[in-house]
């Protein structure tokens, strides 16, 4: 009796510790729980019957079984792959014939998913008709697995049409499901033999269903997550695309805004600042000394009489001057006064109207009408024949003006600079500049020196003129070699200014590729630097007279063909009279080559 109670204990017990490993199965979460169970089995083992023992065995390989399907089908992300694997796993673990896999579609129907022989063959949507719908459904709606070893006379089947039809006898279906909600379902069976299926058997089946219904949700969610992100990558490489089309079309707008920016400064910097004295390059004495009168004369109104040979810069100064005083937002009118025809000049200057003289078919305003309220620029005023000068001179005393040919006066406030390469005060001692013209545009005078006479200023320029011409050409500066920069100082540049601007944007462009602009590229002449031929001083002692008769032609000659032969320009370039000159010419044997008619007086009506 005592060891019948003993061993009704020890039952107890053991049923305590089995309930313990079911727990441990339904969570089957891994090795170390099969090691639990392994532990109780074997301390419980001495104190219980054979066949208890061969049922927890039994429970014990379940368990085992069950760790090796979870673990299997766990891993798989894959849903078909993973279906796959759950209906082989489950056919090989109940020793099934056949083995099917439901889901429940959207709308509510079921799809067969997979579908297994026992040979492994894929009898999928060919024999659908095999199974019985009516077990499926009913697992399915009452969401409770179901076993019948023989179909055919168990009544909850028998009325079922296909149970009878297909002689299913031995069927186990087990609903797949999460939470409350049956996803679908797994149907096995066996259809010849009787009684296969047992109440365990059922219980692993319903238990890997269990474990299957989550790794199926578990794959659906990584499958929609994979869909959605590659959706989303698809959608993310749409935006880069026209993310990158958006940026292709910003940048070349904005180049274009830049372009358009950099035009636009352009033409402010030469409204506004290209004339200031930052465009004005030297570092020189007598340029510090033009800086100073500068400052002193900008502001002012008066007339200003700008001197210096060709190229020293004349226009630029003149420039500086309108650009940086009260009248910069107004014209500034230049005008090459020698390049005005004697005839045509009262036209050119004050205008006329319409039928004033042959070839007059419209209204014409004249400079001093266009620069009104701005700065009238006159070059090369030495030039003008006195006739001319008269007629500026009125002008000026009086700042009326009155078209040719027309009857109104019309008042112009005008700045009047005036530029000359010749000295005034000298012509007019000899009768070819009228003195009281002068006075009146000698108000403020400025001396411009020529370039060899501010050698230092020569690098300085030359830097200059390279970087103007990489700005205009969009190339990276050029620097000159050492030597270059001494053939350069020690020309004595006739052309000043302009020469050596002309000089450095040929080397610019001549030395290719070459960061360095080196002596070779340097023009020939600037080279062997040649004195001019009219200046040449003999080495050896000549008789001086010949020299300077030499001399003396050869200025002639040079200026006769400057003017293509007309003798009164000739005459007043070289201040000679247009008799002396005549006698000079025939005394050298000289003739004027192809000569111009030369200048009467203006057959314009006065003002
Ligand atoms: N000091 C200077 N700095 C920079 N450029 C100069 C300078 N002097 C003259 N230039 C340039 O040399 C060229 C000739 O000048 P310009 O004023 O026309 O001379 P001019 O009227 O005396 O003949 C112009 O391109 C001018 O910009
Ligand atoms: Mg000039």
């Amino acid at each position: 009796m005592r060891l019948c109670l003993a061993r009704e204990d020890k039952t107890k017990q053991v049923e305590e510790e089995l309930r313990l490993a079911r727990l441990l199965r339904r969570r089957a979460e891994g090795r170390s729980d099969i090691e639990e169970v392994r532990h109780v089995l074997s301390r419980s083992a001495r104190h219980l019957t054979p066949e208890y023992v061969e049922r927890l065995w039994e429970e014990y390989d379940n368990l085992l079984k069950l760790l090796s399907i979870n673990l299997d089908i766990g891993a798989e992300h894959n849903l078909s792959k993973l279906l796959d694997r759950i209906i082989d796993t489950v056919i090989r673990a109940l020793h099934a014939e056949r083995g099917y896999l439901c889901l429940v579609d959207e709308k509510g129907g079921l799809r067969f998913e997979v579908a297994r022989g026992i040979d492994k063959m894929d009898l999928k949507t060919g024999q659908p008709h095999a199974v019985s719908h009516s077990i499926l459904q009913r697992t399915i709606t009452s969401a409770q697995a179901v076993i019948t070893n023989n179909a055919e006379e168990d009544e909850r089947f028998a009325d079922f049409a296909s149970v009878q039809d297909f002689q299913l006898r031995s069927i186990m279906c087990a609903p797949l499901k999460i939470k409350q909600k049956v996803i679908g379902a797994l149907y096995v069976d066996n259809r010849s033999i009787k009684g296969n299926f047992r109440q365990k058997d059922l219980d692993l089946l319903d238990t890997i269903s269990a474990q299957a219904a989550v790794a199926i949700e578990n794959a659906q969610l990584v499958e929609d997550n994979v869909k959605k992100q590659m959706k989303l990558l698809a959608a993310k490489e749409e935006v880069e695309i026209l993310n990158l089309q958006l940026s292709e079309k910003v940048q070349r707008q904005s180049s274009e805004l830049a372009a358009a920016r950099r035009s636009l400064e352009q033409s402010r910097q030469y409204l506004e600042t290209k004339y200031n004295y930052e465009n004005i390059i030297g570092r020189s004495e007598p340029i510090q000394q033009l800086f100073r009168l500068l400052d002193r004369t900008t502001e002012t109104d008066v007339p200003v009489l700008i001197q210096g040979e060709s190229g020293t810069g004349k226009e630029l100064v003149a420039r500086a001057i309108h650009f940086n005083g009260p009248r910069k937002s107004q014209p500034f009118i230049s005008e090459n006064a020698s390049s005005i025809s004697e005839t045509l000049f009262e036209s050119e200057l004050f205008g006329h109207v319409k039928g004033a003289f042959t070839g007059a078919v419209v209204d014409h305003k004249g400079l001093f009408e266009l620069a009104d309220k701005g700065t009238l620029f006159l070059d090369e005023i030495g030039n003008l024949s006195m006739e001319m000068q008269s007629k500026l001179l009125r002008v000026l005393e009086n700042g009326e003006i009155r078209r040719v040919g027309g009857k109104d006066v019309r008042k112009v406030d005008v700045r009047i600079i005036t530029a000359t390469n010749r000295d005034l005060p000298s012509l007019a001692k000899e009768g070819l500049f009228r003195e009281d013209l002068f006075y009146r545009l000698n108000v403020i005078k400025i001396i411009l020196p020529p370039l060899r006479e501010r050698g230092e200023d020569i690098p300085l320029l030359a830097e200059h003129f390279l970087k103007e011409y990489a700005a205009s050409s969009g190339t990276p500066p050029k620097t000159l070699s050492a030597d270059a920069v001494a053939l350069l100082t020690e020309h004595d540049w006739p052309g000043n200014v302009r020469e050596l601007e002309n000089e450095m944007r040929r080397l610019a462009a001549l030395s290719g590729n070459a960061p360095v602009i080196t002596a070779d590229f340097v023009s020939p002449h600037i080279r062997s630097a040649p004195p001019s031929p009219a200046m040449t001083i003999p080495d050896q002692p000549r008789d001086l007279r010949e020299t300077v008769e030499e001399i003396e032609k050869r200025i002639i000659q040079n200026t006769l063909d400057k003017y293509r032969g007309n003798k009164s320009k000739t005459a007043r370039m070289l201040g000679l009279s247009r008799d002396g000159l005549r006698k000079k010419m025939i005394r050298y044997g000289m003739r004027a080559g192809e000569e111009e008619p030369d200048e009467k007086n203006s057959g314009g009506s006065g003002t």
